[in-house]
């Protein structure tokens, strides 16, 4: 069975493919304008503290249940319901999770396609094909369109080769490339003036901000979509993983990895955008905040690279091709999602299941490229700020309240023979069943 499905043949497979998972647009672009706009160190404080108080019981829910049901979550979550009437918000949940993973796909993939295009620019004009070069960075639906369908291909072609040619083999090439990149970026920007600015509006904190309930509601989102919880991605991944690992430590590395390129790319993106503005670049939108949005990535950077000279088409093909990694190793794990149901559950082969759905999101993604204003941010909004924290909360409300106690640490045991007396035991039961439920609820509810 486990052969048949597929399995992570390392754990430094498996941490590439859910680290690569978590880190994506949410951690280089995300975060760090999340925290300009939000008291700078205030609201990494407060990130740091609702990541790992929060997000990693919550991730822990989702791996554990994973490898003990070593299926898909609508088959997970069923196993674990004692009653038929609990199966049934089983399903539910395990369906409204794969409806959610897919409409997130079907936006990411957009702002992903955007990235791509971005990459292939600096080329044209390196080979004088200025004309291609000016269609690629203007955004018309066309471009938008064809970019969807390109990223999208990647990805489908990645999920057919299956978890470990597939998902394995590529997190495991694009993950320590990207950390290279990264880090070859902030080195460079550091030299560069106005960065050493960046770097105080990024890790002076304003604590004044820490009281305010909307850096709150967005550090929550913000860690909740970073860890890519809710929707199913780390149930199945965790479902990959060999019974002979210790589930607490590697759900911790992972927790790690996440936050650890979450804060590195502030270290890149503020200091960037305060040596655009020593370039001349406006960087403060009309109400004074720091260009977040859309803005941030496709106007101000590339701006800040074209005045650079020949230097900024170098630094914007890493920093473009940083971005399409990060978005690809999210966007397999999201695509896994509703693929492993349909190979699981009605018996379809991979390559087929992968090719349908694929080509059923990317039909999605045009319908919003073609209706852009009306509905992006309407399924942004429903998908991340409603649904996928709600999803996190059933999440833990299986573990907690429906699942056997004596099951769970069964399972925690498989990897981790003295679970028992350690300190996750100590503190994440207790945490799952009142603290996390309360809090996803109180910050819901803000
Ligand atoms: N974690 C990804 C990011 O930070 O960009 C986004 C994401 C991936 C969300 C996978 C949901 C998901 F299932």
């Amino acid at each position: 069975m486990a052969a048949d499905r597929g399995e992570f043949s390392s754990r430094f497979g498996f941490l590439m493919a859910a680290s690569g998972s978590a880190v994506g647009l949410g951690n280089i672009w995300g975060f760090p304008t999340n925290a300009a706009s939000n008291g700078g160190a205030a609201f990494l404080f407060t990130y740091l503290i609702l990541a790992f108080a929060l997000a990693y019981p919550a991730l822990m829910a989702e791996l554990i249940i994973g490898r003990y049901a070593r299926a898909n979550a609508v088959t997970a979550l069923k196993s674990l319901s004692p009653r038929p009437s609990i199966k049934l918000v089983a399903v539910l949940v395990g369906f409204v999770g794969i409806v959610t993973v897919s409409l997130i796909l079907s936006f990411y993939s957009i702002v992903s396609g955007w990235m791509l295009a971005y990459f292939f620019e600096p080329f044209m004009r390196l080979l004088g094909l200025n004309a291609v070069g000016d269609w690629l960075v203007a955004d018309t639906e066309l471009r938008n369109a064809l970019f969807v369908i390109v990223f999208m291909a990647l990805t489908i072609y990645i999920i057919s080769a299956g978890v470990k040619d597939g998902i394995e083999k590529w997190a495991s090439r694009l993950m320590p490339s990207l950390f290279v990149i990264l880090v070859l970026l902030i080195l460079y920007v550091f030299t560069l003036p106005g960065a050493m600015a960046g770097l105080k509006a990024y890790l002076l904190p304003d604590f004044s901000r820490i009281a305010n309930p909307q850096l709150l509601v967005d550090a929550m989102g913000q860690a909740f979509f970073s860890l890519s919880l809710g929707v199913g991605t780390m149930l199945i991944y965790g479902s990959y993983i060999s019974k002979k690992e210790n589930l607490p430590t590697i759900g911790s590395l992972v927790a790690l990895l996440d936050v650890g390129i979450a804060v590195l790319a502030g270290l890149l993106i503020l200091p960037a955008m305060y040596v655009a503005l020593e370039n001349g670049v406006q960087i403060f939108d009309a109400n004074g905040g720091l260009v977040a949005g859309p803005g941030l990535i496709i106007s101000v950077l590339p701006a800040l690279f074209n005045t650079m000279g020949i230097i900024g088409g170098v630094v914007a093909v890493a920093f473009f091709a940083l971005m399409t990694i990060a978005s690809l190793t999210s966007s397999i794990s999201m695509l896994e999602v509703p693929v492993a149901y349909s190979v699981e559950h009605h018996g379809l082969d991979r390559r087929r299941a992968a090719v349908g759905i694929g080509a059923l999101i990317t039909f999605i993604s045009l319908v919003i490229v073609y209706n852009f204003d009306p509905m992006f941010d309407l399924v942004v909004t429903y998908t991340t700020e409603y649904s996928q924290p709600l999803l996190g909360l059933f999440f833990c409300l299986f573990v907690a309240w429906i699942w056997n106690r004596n099951a769970i640490l069964e399972e925690i045991r498989q990897g981790c023979p003295d679970a028992e007396s350690g300190l996750f035991w100590k503190i994440w039961p207790f945490y799952i069943k009142y603290i996390c439920p309360v809090a996803i609820l109180a910050v819901y509810f803000q």
